[in-house]
């Protein structure tokens, strides 16, 4: 008697998905995000700094009112610069999250402010497609720290043509000065370390009246300090930021491409 073969059944690898969820405020939550977090059938994973901290993605999430679906597990991301150790944590996360996939649910991944910026996320899927090129991943975009913090300050982001950067404080007070030179708004990310050094900058430039802080933006605990001065010699919380406008900044020539031209300018372009 031959034996019966019985082909063991294939499960296709679900889906992993970077859910943005805004820098605090559950309002802030895209319908996209919403739809996707209102289905029980995935696996919730959620950074946490520490195996006994909650994480504030999933804090944000939990505010909102939304539940945990009976799956869900945190993956730790350590806040230090020893790059080996944050490599194994991140092969570790991506390594979890491959096995989730591999049972053919999706996985959903829930970030703080937006997926793509300054976001565990991009380490995780980054590995994952090391370990294998053909995962699925996809990405929600949402509201970043920064685009919160305009609003809650009343505060421009950009005019007209406004040059903008965003900076990771940690580069250190030189090199946030130069960018003074070139950029008429400073996006100053990770002050904490910094604080103080960064007042000191601000008050020589005389930038200090241009100048706010803003700690867990859209937050029920949201901080918003106008006399950024009255920080010095404190302490901040990490989710905090600074928005420095540098209205002395020299302008070089504008290049009028994309500039319709006012009746003066065409006027004066016929005499000469
Ligand atoms: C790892 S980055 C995360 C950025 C985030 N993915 C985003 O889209 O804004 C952490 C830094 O973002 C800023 N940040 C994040 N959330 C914030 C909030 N709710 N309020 C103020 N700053 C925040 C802080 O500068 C913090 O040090």
């Amino acid at each position: 008697m031959t034996e019966l073969q019985v082909a063991s059944p294939t499960v296709a690898p679900g889906r992993l998905f970077g859910v943005s969820l805004g820098p605090g405020d559950p309002g802030l939550i895209t319908r996209s995000a919403w739809a996707l977090l209102q289905r029980r059938d995935v696996v919730w994973t959620y950074p946490v700094r520490s195996l006994r901290k909650e994480g504030y993605a999933l804090d944000i999430a939990l505010r909102a009112g939304l539940t945990l679906p009976a799956q869900h597990q945190p993956l730790l991301f350590p806040m230090t610069h020893d790059v080996e150790k944050l490599a194994r944590h991140w092969l570790k996360a991506a390594e979890a999250v491959k096995a989730l996939l591999a049972t053919g649910q999706d996985v959903l991944f829930l970030v703080e402010g937006d997926a793509s910026t300054y976001a565990s996320f991009c380490y995780l899927a980054r590995v994952l497609r090391e370990l294998d090129a053909e995962a699925k991943i996809d990405i929600v975009p949402g509201v970043t720290s920064f685009n919160a913090a305009c609003a809650r300050l009343q505060m421009p982001l950009s005019e007209q043509d406004d040059t903008i950067a965003i900076v990771p404080a940690a580069y250190g007070i030189a090199a946030v000065e130069r960018m003074l030179d070139d950029f008429d708004t400073l996006v100053l990310m990770k002050v904490k370390p910094l604080l103080d050094d960064l007042i000191d900058l601000l008050e020589r430039r005389g930038l200090l009246p241009h100048s706010r802080f803003i700690e867990k933006a859209g937050s029920p605990v949201e901080r918003i300090v106008h006399d950024v001065a009255a920080l010095k010699g404190s302490k901040v919380n990490y989710l905090s930021l600074l928005l420095v406008k540098n209205p002395n900044r020299e302008r070089g020539e504008i290049i009028r491409g994309c500039r319709k031209k006012t009746t003066i300018e065409l006027e004066e372009e016929t005499q000469e």
